[in-house]
């Protein structure tokens, strides 16, 4: 064998590899985008401005939702601060915020159980999903409330009674 055909042979795998490689990452940055509709992409519109695509948030500003207490928490109260919004003093992880989140009752049941779901089994967190029922009665016993305030929200767990109407302001 010449060292030519030898060297040639030795390269075989490693070009084999850069075309697998290349290809790979072709059909990955066709899948990269998240189906419409979707929790990620839902997240992606509407949270990550604050919380950030890796869910760290901006320190002293937004908090993190990865691994934290609300993401994994009573489904009642965070769908209460997806859907009304929330502002006043809290403490996530350790680290002290007071700050405004805007409210979302703009999403429909679906999206809001789409992406509480999505947040509530990605970023570290492990929590059993939301569905669309779950939000249509929290929704309904709340009504068209405005703002809440953190020491209030704190406190507003569970998922109302299907049929159950409250004065809540
Ligand atoms: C305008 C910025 C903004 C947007 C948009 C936003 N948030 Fe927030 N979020 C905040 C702020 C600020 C707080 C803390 C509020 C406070 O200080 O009382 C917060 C608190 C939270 C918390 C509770 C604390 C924690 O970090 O665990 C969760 C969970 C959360 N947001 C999830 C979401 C989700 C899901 C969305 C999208 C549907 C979203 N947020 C959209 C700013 C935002």
């Amino acid at each position: 064998m010449s060292t030519k055909t030898y060297t040639t042979w030795m390269r075989l795998p490693g070009i084999m590899l850069i075309v697998m490689l290349l290809g790979g990452s072709i059909a990955a940055g066709c899948n990269s985008k998240p189906a419409p509709g979707s929790g990620q992409e839902i997240y992606t519109r509407y949270c990550a401005t604050c919380h950030m695509g890796d869910g760290n948030g901006i320190e002293n500003a937004f908090p993190p939702i990865r691994e934290t207490e609300w993401s994994n928490g009573d489904k009642g109260r965070l769908i209460r601060l997806v859907l009304y919004g929330m502002q006043g003093p809290i403490e996530v992880k350790g680290k002290s915020y007071n700050n405004v989140m805007t409210p979302h009752n703009f999403l429909t049941d679906e999206q809001v159980a789409a992406v509480l779901t999505y947040v509530r089994s990605n970023f570290g967190n492990d929590a059993d999903a939301v569905v669309a029922e779950e939000v249509s009665r929290v929704r309904a016993a709340e009504g068209d409330r405005s703002l809440y305030q953190s020491e209030r929200l704190v406190y507003r767990i569970g998922i109302p009674e299907p049929d159950s109407t409250l004065s809540t302001q």
